[in-house]
């Protein structure tokens, strides 16, 4: 696997590939890979000619300066881990390469971004869609690929490649899980081994609520349910359940459209934040 450090360099490698006629599939992570990650590859392998994943903790993204302190950092595991994926190239910049002075352009989108994780994490996505935006330009990918886990990052990016008219293909990789239901994360190596265990709780309160809600539950009742499992988890604190529009990602009774209709999580368990979610339908 070619390593490039600069954008000179990827772009140089990744020229010769598409001269070569063969179409380029991307996939953007901040390192601390894990089996989620890799079905990223997978995907990006069985739809593409040339794969290319890129490690970059992107500092815009964080408005929690101790959670970027906190980043888990595993790069040789990492570079062992995209070898045996049979990944092609990784692009691995440093801040001074991504942000070589500081970014006086900022994208903010209206409405979608201010749910869920927009109100918890302020100025999250305007540095996830600077960066991701900043990385398709570097790349020029055919194809980008991005994890069902991170559902708003998704449509995010989507709004993004729509109004910014970039000629990327945009695919959705469901969502890897350890055996006990638990999204896979980069932050759960930060949780011990009990801690992972009870953090199953976010994955079986959305199997409870999607059940629910397909028998026709009312949404009321069945927040309150979700809000009663975590009231008498010791460890777990819920951020927030909701049931949402994917079109806007604001609440939504439910009822109609229910193809676009998600259930998302989000819950702190000591000093770590983690999400997941559900399509009603999946
Ligand atoms: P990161 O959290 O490293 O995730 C990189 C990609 O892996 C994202 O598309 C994410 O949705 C996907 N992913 C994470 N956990 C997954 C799981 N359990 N199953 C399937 N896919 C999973 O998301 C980011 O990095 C950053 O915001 C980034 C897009 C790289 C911009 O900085």
């Amino acid at each position: 696997m070619n390593i490039c450090k600069t954008i000179i360099e990827v772009r140089d490698v990744l020229q010769g590939i598409r001269s070569e006629g063969k179409s380029i599939g991307f996939v953007p992570t901040m390192g601390a890979l894990h089996q989620g990650h890799l079905s990223l590859i997978q995907a990006s392998k069985e739809n593409c000619d040339f794969t290319i994943a890129s490690i970059f903790v992107n500092p815009t993204q964080f408005n929690n300066p101790e959670d970027l302190k906190n980043y888990p950092k595993t790069l040789d595991e990492d570079v062992e881990k995209l070898i045996g994926a049979e990944c092609d190239v990784l692009f691995l910049p440093d801040g001074q390469e991504i942000y070589p002075s500081k970014p006086q352009l900022k994208i903010s989108f209206d409405g979608i971004a201010d749910q869920l994780e927009g109100e918890f994490r302020p100025g999250h996505f305007d540095g996830v869609a600077l960066v991701v935006s900043k990385l398709f330009n570097i790349i020029q990918p055919n194809h980008a690929f991005f994890g069902q886990k991170d559902l708003q990052q998704f449509f995010i990016v989507k709004s993004l490649v729509d109004q910014l008219n970039y000629p990327i293909q945009l695919n959705m990789v469901s969502t890897a899980r350890e055996s006990n239901g638990l999204a896979m994360s980069s932050r759960n190596m930060r949780l011990s081994a009990a801690e992972r265990s009870d953090a199953a709780l976010l994955h079986q309160s959305l199997r409870m609520a999607q059940e629910r809600l397909l028998q026709g539950g009312n949404i009321k009742l069945v927040k309150e349910e979700v809000q009663e499992l975590f009231d008498v988890s010791e460890r777990l604190a819920l951020e927030y359940f909701e049931i949402i529009n994917t079109d806007d990602f604001k609440t939504t009774d439910a009822t109609k459209e229910k193809k676009k209709v998600a259930l998302c999580i989000a819950a702190n368990i000591g000093q770590v934040r983690l999400i997941d979610n559900l399509m009603l339908i999946s």
